[in-house]
């Protein structure tokens, strides 16, 4: 078994290596996050001619882009019978519309490129064993059928167990993300997009031309900003870190003796959700298990989550090996569809992509069209469904209560319950206690989904510093830099 936490995709696959950036530069588009978001944004724009540069904080495609499931699907679990509920039936067909579109898109590009990624057709399947989802999987099938989805309502799947009602959707897909992502990579540096990794974005100065500051105190000046950096990495007084929560969930990688069955599948059930699919490899078919979902930093000892997913795994097939074990989050919003669009209000040339709910492949690359045409032509088609401002938000005041009291818990529970590490353990982000993952050895933030390496280093979030500032061998500007700039 691969020990390292590390997934399949990462894996088998070559790292990227784009240059730091050290100068000023003026692009269109600065698009700050290199996962599939901001890598999808770039490609569309480029093919319009658009001039755009791209931010990494890290290494392109390798969080959580590198650690999905990569379902290309576009059922979410149950979701349009609830968008049809919140929003309207007008609503649902948009949010239809923009996934099933996206996944034409993804295989009209392999097609095109001739991208070998392992992309195949599958149906994908939502199952439950639990009474109480029955009725809901019903609903869901009439409202898919009604917004055009080729939806069916079943009694039983190709899984080895009995389930008491399921849904199909035909014609899905699954692919190598990373095998797809390095080959969008590898078009847009070919085309001249300008590619930076190892480049934190930590501000934004707004205007009719607008500039993003990294960490090393450089500026990009631009005429739009697009924020695919996962959870934004500025604010705007948009408020996110109100509207949206991190949660985490966990996978394995295991041969087993038998064909596993074809399909992906999950279930409508959050407890104990499960995720089933397989990926073929040349040992033959890594099946990939996942679930254990909890909110980041309030999952306790994160190893036995592994162990829940091993047990369900020895249950239902004859495992031979595990080859791999990972886990990543994913942000979830007040009413579970992303937000996409314009920031806020008052910041018409800056965008944001986020909140997908782990259902990004195919919303990574409906976002980055619905951003790519409010660019090119001041609006799209799938905006309202997906407007970060959209007015049923309010009407989820009772899961922003809960969330901000969640947060405010944390906020209070952590400083009574600091512990004796050898960093300081408050969030750099704002100022929760960080929780102690034992599994991949990191302090996770449980307020916002802030992750530090056990050195102090940020692995991902909202938090724009370690919690160290002032350790050998960072080039982070210190926050008085920001101190005379213009708002
Ligand atoms: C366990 C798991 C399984 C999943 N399975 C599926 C699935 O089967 N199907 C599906 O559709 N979806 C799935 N998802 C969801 C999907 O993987 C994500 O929604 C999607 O990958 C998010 O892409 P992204 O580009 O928004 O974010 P990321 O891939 O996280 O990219 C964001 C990038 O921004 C960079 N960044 C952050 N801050 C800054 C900054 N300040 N400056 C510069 N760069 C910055 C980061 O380093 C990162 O590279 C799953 C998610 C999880 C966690
Ligand atoms: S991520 Fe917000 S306080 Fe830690």
């Amino acid at each position: 078994m691969n020990e390292n936490n590390i997934s399949y995709w990462i894996d088998s696959t070559q790292d990227t290596n784009f240059p730091v950036l050290d100068n000023d530069i003026t692009v269109d588009v600065v698009i700050v996050g290199g996962g599939l978001s901001g890598l999808m944004a770039a490609y569309f724009l480029k093919k319009e001619g658009i001039n755009v540069a791209i931010l990494e904080a890290m290494k392109l495609a390798k969080a959580t882009t590198g650690n999905t499931t990569a379902k290309i699907t576009s059922q979410h679990n149950l979701i349009y019978d609830k968008i049809k509920k919140s929003m309207s039936i007008e609503m649902a067909k948009q949010y239809a519309d923009a996934n099933e579109s996206a996944i034409k898109t993804i295989s009209d590009i392999i097609t095109m490129d001739k991208i070998d990624c392992d992309f195949e057709r599958k149906d994908a399947y939502v199952y439950t064993q639990e009474k109480k989802y029955v009725k809901k999987i019903e609903k869901e099938v009439d409202t898919a059928l009604s917004v055009g989805i080729d939806a069916e309502y079943l009694e039983q799947t190709p899984l080895p167990f009995s389930v008491l009602a399921a849904m199909r959707f035909t014609n899905q897909a699954q692919f190598h993300p990373r095998k797809f992502a390095l080959s969008i990579i590898n078009s847009l540096a070919n085309s001249g997009a300008l590619i930076f990794e190892g480049t934190r974005a930590v501000d934004i100065k707004e205007g009719n031309t607008c500039e993003v500051i990294t960490d090393r105190g450089k500026r990009v000046t631009a005429k739009h900003i697009i924020i695919t950096s996962h959870y934004p990495f500025y604010d705007g007084k948009g408020m996110y870190f109100t509207k949206m929560h991190a949660v985490k969930s966990y996978v394995i990688g295991v041969t087993i003796q038998e064909s596993f069955p074809d399909g992906m599948f999950i279930t409508a059930e959050n407890v104990p959700g499960r995720s089933l699919r397989y990926h073929p490899i040349p040992e033959g078919q890594l099946v990939l298990i996942g679930g254990e979902h909890h909110k980041t930093g309030q999952g306790g000892s994160t190893m036995v989550h592994y162990d829940n997913l091993r047990t369900f795994a020895k249950d239902n097939f004859t495992v031979e090996k595990e080859l791999y074990r990972w886990s990543a989050q994913d942000y979830t919003t007040l009413d579970n569809i992303p937000y996409v669009g314009r920031l806020t209000s008052d910041t018409p040339n800056i965008y944001v992509a986020t909140g997908f709910k782990k259902w990004g492949m195919t919303n990574s690359v409906a976002s980055a069209m619905i951003i790519k045409d409010l660019i090119s032509k001041g609006e799209s088609k799938c905006q309202d469904v997906y407007n970060p401002q959209r007015g049923n938000i309010v009407a989820s005041a009772a899961t922003f209560t809960v969330q901000n009291a969640d947060v405010a818990y944390q906020l209070i529970s952590g400083k009574l319950e600091r512990p004796d590490a050898d960093i300081d353990t408050t969030c750099t982000h704002m100022g929760c206690e960080l929780q102690w993952n034992d599994a991949e050895e990191t302090w996770d933030c449980p307020c916002h989904g802030s992750r530090f390496d056990n050195t102090g280093d940020i692995i991902e979030g909202p938090a724009l510093y370690p919690l160290k500032h002032s350790g050998e061998g960072r080039n982070i500007v210190e926050p008085n830099v920001f101190k005379d700039k213009e708002k």
